[in-house]
């Protein structure tokens, strides 16, 4: 890490785990902290940046010294990141954005039927936001996404970021695996991330703070 290299850019991060709600009370979500992004974001910031920080329900306190946009859907985090983008350096989309939403939002809280054993959802699909920017006019903008899977074997790891990063059209991709114990919770991460070209452009082990001044290296070297 460079002091001021991200000096004068604009940079957009989004954090956190979207919820998705079904009724008043109740909402489908997922387990990521938002621990990875925020720490993309507070390096951005250290290095100079101007960062905003689009922030869905974090686990973790929020950055000082950023832009902070708080949503909840994946509706609401892709009005808030397609907003910030525009005009930015950088977008770097490190929320976990659920692919599927319940297709109704009840007014009321859903009961259960004495009847019934089992109930049944409908979800509809969401928009895929990275795939949004990565196909629209995004001139200027270097678009970094992540890819967190649960497949046992490196490799295969490596296939799905390399197909992920060229459907998404963004320039990075950070691929991690994530489990019941590793990712998204843990304060420790492993992350490869891959170009263009689909090529390794490197492989990062550690803190989520040092992971994420690791992915910064690479954005830097990749806007100059
Ligand atoms: O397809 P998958 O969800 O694995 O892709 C992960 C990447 O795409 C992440 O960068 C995530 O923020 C982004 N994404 C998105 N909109 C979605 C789903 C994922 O921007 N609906």
């Amino acid at each position: 890490a460079v002091h001021g290299d991200l000096a004068g850019r604009r940079v957009v991060v989004s954090a956190g785990g979207t919820r998705e709600p079904l009724d008043p009370v109740r909402f489908l979500g997922n387990r990521s902290s938002g621990k990875q992004g925020i720490a993309i974001a507070e390096a951005a910031r250290a290095r100079g940046a101007q960062v905003t920080l689009v922030a869905a329900n974090l686990e973790v306190a929020e950055p000082a010294g950023c832009d902070i946009r708080r949503v909840s859907t994946a509706l609401e985090l892709q009005a808030a990141v397609t907003e910030a983008s525009r005009g930015a350096d950088v977008v770097v989309m490190a929320a976990a954005v659920a692919d599927y939403r319940p297709a109704t939002v009840s007014e009321a809280k859903i009961k259960k039927d004495q009847s019934d054993d089992g109930l049944t959802l409908e979800l509809v699909r969401n928009p895929d936001i990275l795939a949004g920017l990565g196909h629209g006019p995004h001139d200027g903008t270097l678009l970094v996404g992540f890819a967190a899977e649960t497949e046992p074997d490196d490799e295969r790891i490596l296939e799905l970021g390399r197909a992920k990063r060229e459907a998404k059209r963004a320039d990075l991709l950070v691929v991690n695996r994530v489990g019941w114990t590793e990712g998204f919770a843990a304060d420790e991460n492993s992350a490869v991330v891959i170009g263009v070209d689909g090529e390794i452009v490197t492989r990062l082990h550690g803190s989520k703070v040092s992971v994420a001044d690791g992915i910064l290296d690479v954005v830097v070297s990749k806007l100059n």
